[in-house]
């Protein structure tokens, strides 16, 4: 996990350095405190695929609806380790997710990772 934060840094310095050539960080997930994208809201600036991202407060067990950028998927994770501790997940499409109550996953979220769908 280390190693995919210092990727995620690294590729955020050169794309706000004077480097062209870097792939620039978009916009890839918004968390919601809240159903209907409503409340407190945190997006995730960066390139598919993310590497295992833990959310930081207050969206840590406190996410209720996301938003996802066209061509993107992300997982949402109820354990920080993305899969490789015992846990409970969902997948998401691109597009918005206003309840997640209805997916069983209303305020369980602590890590997350998106790919290229
Ligand atoms: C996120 O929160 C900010 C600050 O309250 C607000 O201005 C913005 O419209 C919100 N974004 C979305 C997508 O709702
Ligand atoms: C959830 O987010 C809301 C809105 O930011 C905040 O008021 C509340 O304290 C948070 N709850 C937890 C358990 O972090
Ligand atoms: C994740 O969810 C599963 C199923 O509800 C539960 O058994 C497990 O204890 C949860 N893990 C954590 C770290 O909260
Ligand atoms: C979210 O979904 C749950 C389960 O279907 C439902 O009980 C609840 O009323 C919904 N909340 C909102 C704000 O739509």
């Amino acid at each position: 996990m280390a190693r995919f934060g210092a990727l995620f840094c690294a590729i955020v310095a050169a794309a706000t350095s004077a480097s062209a050539a870097a792939v620039p960080a978009k916009p890839l997930i918004t968390f919601f405190t809240g159903t209907d994208f409503s409340g407190q809201n945190f997006t995730f600036l960066g390139t598919v695929a993310t590497g295992c991202i833990p959310l930081s407060p207050p969206f840590v067990k406190n996410v209720s609806s996301v938003e996802i950028a066209a061509g993107v998927g992300c997982t949402l994770w109820n354990e920080t380790r993305c899969g490789l501790a015992l846990g409970n997940s969902v997948s998401l499409p691109s597009g918005g997710t206003p309840n997640l109550t209805v997916q069983d996953f209303n305020d369980q979220a602590v890590a997350f990772q998106c790919l290229s769908s």
